[in-house]
This record gives structure tokens, sequence and C-alpha cells, in this order.
């Protein structure tokens, strides 16, 4: 429903319009994906050559910390190709029938996307590996004495996994990967040139100053730098201000507690507990999540990798230490007795 008089959209339709935007900040090729130039080359060479061949993609596997764009990459993947692309999680597939129901449906060459794939079930996951390396699954209809197993033939498909830790894939799955990388995260000036891309497309002017600020403060993240924008744009419209500025961008990252670094009460928490009860580390993963009450998952796969990027924590045999860096930005001195 429409506010006629003043023509603003009700809750609903304001949500339908963010949906829409959320996908259209998405690009759709690799020439409009940003950053992971590594990557984009490789994947380029290899979708050119698949096509060449009339063949499907190798099965491709995805890793690196969340929000880095592994769920985009694989639909510009399926775009490239020009095939069909079904998207499903793990933990979705519940049971061998979710994963036939899927299988199913694939026509030759399209794209199986699966996030989150080192939570697949097991028996879902041996299912995969005849699937993957020769097309077929063998299935058993029918209970009790009419039991009987059945060949069932799929079309050829391009696998695409994605998960923030591959070592917690089982080697067999891992090994059926024929193309597996790593997903870096982003430098300041691929953020800029994503978050000038986003500003476009929702319509929104931001200054360079403005941009720079909001990429240092985005912890290398697309997903973040995108999230920091529509908030950051929310404060410049009741500010009445005509474009983005740095002030702007402070100020409101200020608010949400987003520092100079990206870091965010969490991280802040993390770093204080380790400095004030276990003198800097050496302490152990587990410990600092019970005093912080978080996951020792979420930790180790959200927060501890960008702090280790940014050389605030290190990894040591006994354990995690915080880092002079980290002390320094926190104006905490750091202790005298540690040597460096
Ligand atoms: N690379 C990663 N995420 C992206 C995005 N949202 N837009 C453009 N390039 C990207």
């Amino acid at each position: 429903m429409e506010d006629k008089k003043h023509g603003i959209l009700s809750d609903q339709s304001q949500d339908e319009t963010e949906e829409q935007l959320e996908l259209t900040l998405r690009p759709q090729t690799l020439d409009e994906y940003i950053g992971q130039d590594q990557l984009k080359g490789k994947l380029t060479v290899y979708i050119k050559a698949a096509k060449e061949r009339e063949e499907a993609l190798d099965h491709v596997l995805l890793y690196g910390p969340p929000g880095l764009g592994k769920t985009t990459l694989a639909m510009v993947i399926a775009h490239e190709m020009q095939v069909n692309i079904k998207t499903t999680s793990g933990p979705a597939i519940e049971k061998p029938g979710d994963l036939v129901a899927l299988l199913n449906e694939l026509k030759p060459g399209d794209v199986l996307f699966i996030d989150e794939i080192h939570r697949l079930p097991k028996v879902v996951e041996e299912m995969l590996y005849s699937a993957m390396e020769d097309y077929y699954i063998d299935i058993v209809v029918g209970e009790g004495p009419t039991a009987h197993p059945v060949h069932f033939p799929l079309p050829p498909f391009t696998l695409i996994g994605a998960t923030t830790r591959a070592g917690m894939l089982s080697a067999p799955l891992r090994d059926r990967f024929g193309i597996v990388e790593h997903m870096d995260y982003y430098n300041n000036d691929e953020l800029k040139q994503i978050i000038f891309r986003s500003a476009r497309i929702f319509k929104t002017k931001i200054e360079d100053e403005g941009a720079h600020e909001l990429a240092l403060r985005s912890r290398g993240t697309p997903r973040i730098a995108n999230r920091l924008l529509k908030r950051v744009r929310d404060f410049a419209q009741v500010a009445h201000k005509q474009s983005i500025d740095s002030k702007t961008v402070k100020q409101a990252l200020n608010l949400l507690q987003v520092d100079s670094h990206g870091l965010d009460e969490v991280d802040r928490k993390m770093l204080l507990t380790m400095i004030n009860f276990y003198h800097g580390g050496p302490v152990g993963l587990k410990t600092i999540a019970a005093n912080i009450g978080e996951e020792t998952n979420t930790i180790e796969e959200m927060y501890e990798p960008y702090l280790i990027q940014i050389g605030f924590i290190a990894r040591t045999p006994r354990g995690r230490v915080v880092t002079p860096a980290a002390y320094e930005h926190l104006g905490i001195e750091y202790p005298t007795d540690k040597g460096k």
C-alpha cells in the first residue's frame, strides 16, 4: 500500500524494494565482479575451456571467511557458463532423498551450489562421491523385502561448494573438487570500488573520502561494506546531506561502535579479555570463547581471521596472543615484561 500524498512506501513494499536492491547489488559477470583478481583470471580460463569443449565445468570448492562473495561468485560462474543454478546449503539437505530431489532437476551443465558444505550429513556426503565422480547415484527404493537398489544416472553437472573451513571437509569430498580456491579479504581500493558501485545502485552520492573511510572500517568484507553503506545512507539522509562525506561516515560508524579498523564490540571484548585476564596470552580459543559468551566456531570463523589478517592476534603453538599493534590500537601500554 502506498501513501499517495507523500509517496511513502508501506513497510511491505519497502521490504520488497530492499530485496530487489540486494539482488541488483550482486554482480552478474566476472567483469562486473570486483576483486579476487587471481581467482577471476583462473576461472576465466577454466570457463572458456569448458565451454569450448561443451563440457560441464569441473567441480569448484570456494573457501574463506564469510561475506566475501562465495555465493555471488557461484552465481557469476553459472551466468558465465550460461547454465541454471540451484542453491542450497549443507544443513538444508537433511536426508539422501533431499539430495536426490535436487540432482533430479539438473540439466546438463547446470550448477548445484551448496553453501556451508562442511555441514552436510555423512550419508548425503557419501552419495555425492559417485555423483561428482561419475555422474550417478545408487539409491534403495522400497522397504523391507521389496527394497531394491536403483542405479540413477545424472547429467554432467558442476557442484560448487562453499565453506568457511576447508579443514572441516573430509578428504574424500575435498579430493573430488577439481578446482579448490581460497577467497581473500578485499583491499581498500577494491572495497571502495564496491562501495561506489553499490552507492550508484542505491542512487546515493558518496564522496571519495567518505568511501575511503567506509572501506577502512569494512574489515575487508563486501557484505559488511554494503551493510554499513546502508546505515550511513540513513544517517546522511536524516541529516539532509546531499552526499556522504567522511565526517558523516565517522559519526555514523562511531555511533554503531565500529571503530577506525572496523572492529566491533565483540572484537574489542575478545582483545580486552585476553589482555586484562590473560596478560595478552597465550590463551586457548575455547577459554576466550567461554569468557566472552560466544561460540568457539563463531570466533574461529568470523572474528579471529580478520584480527589475524590485520596483525592484532597471532597464533602460537601455546594459544593466541595479542600483538603490540593491538595494544597500541586500543590505547593500552604493551607490558614491558613481555618483550616484542
Ligand atoms: N565482489 C564481491 N562482492 C561484490 C559486490 N557486491 N559487487 C561487486 N563486486 C563484488
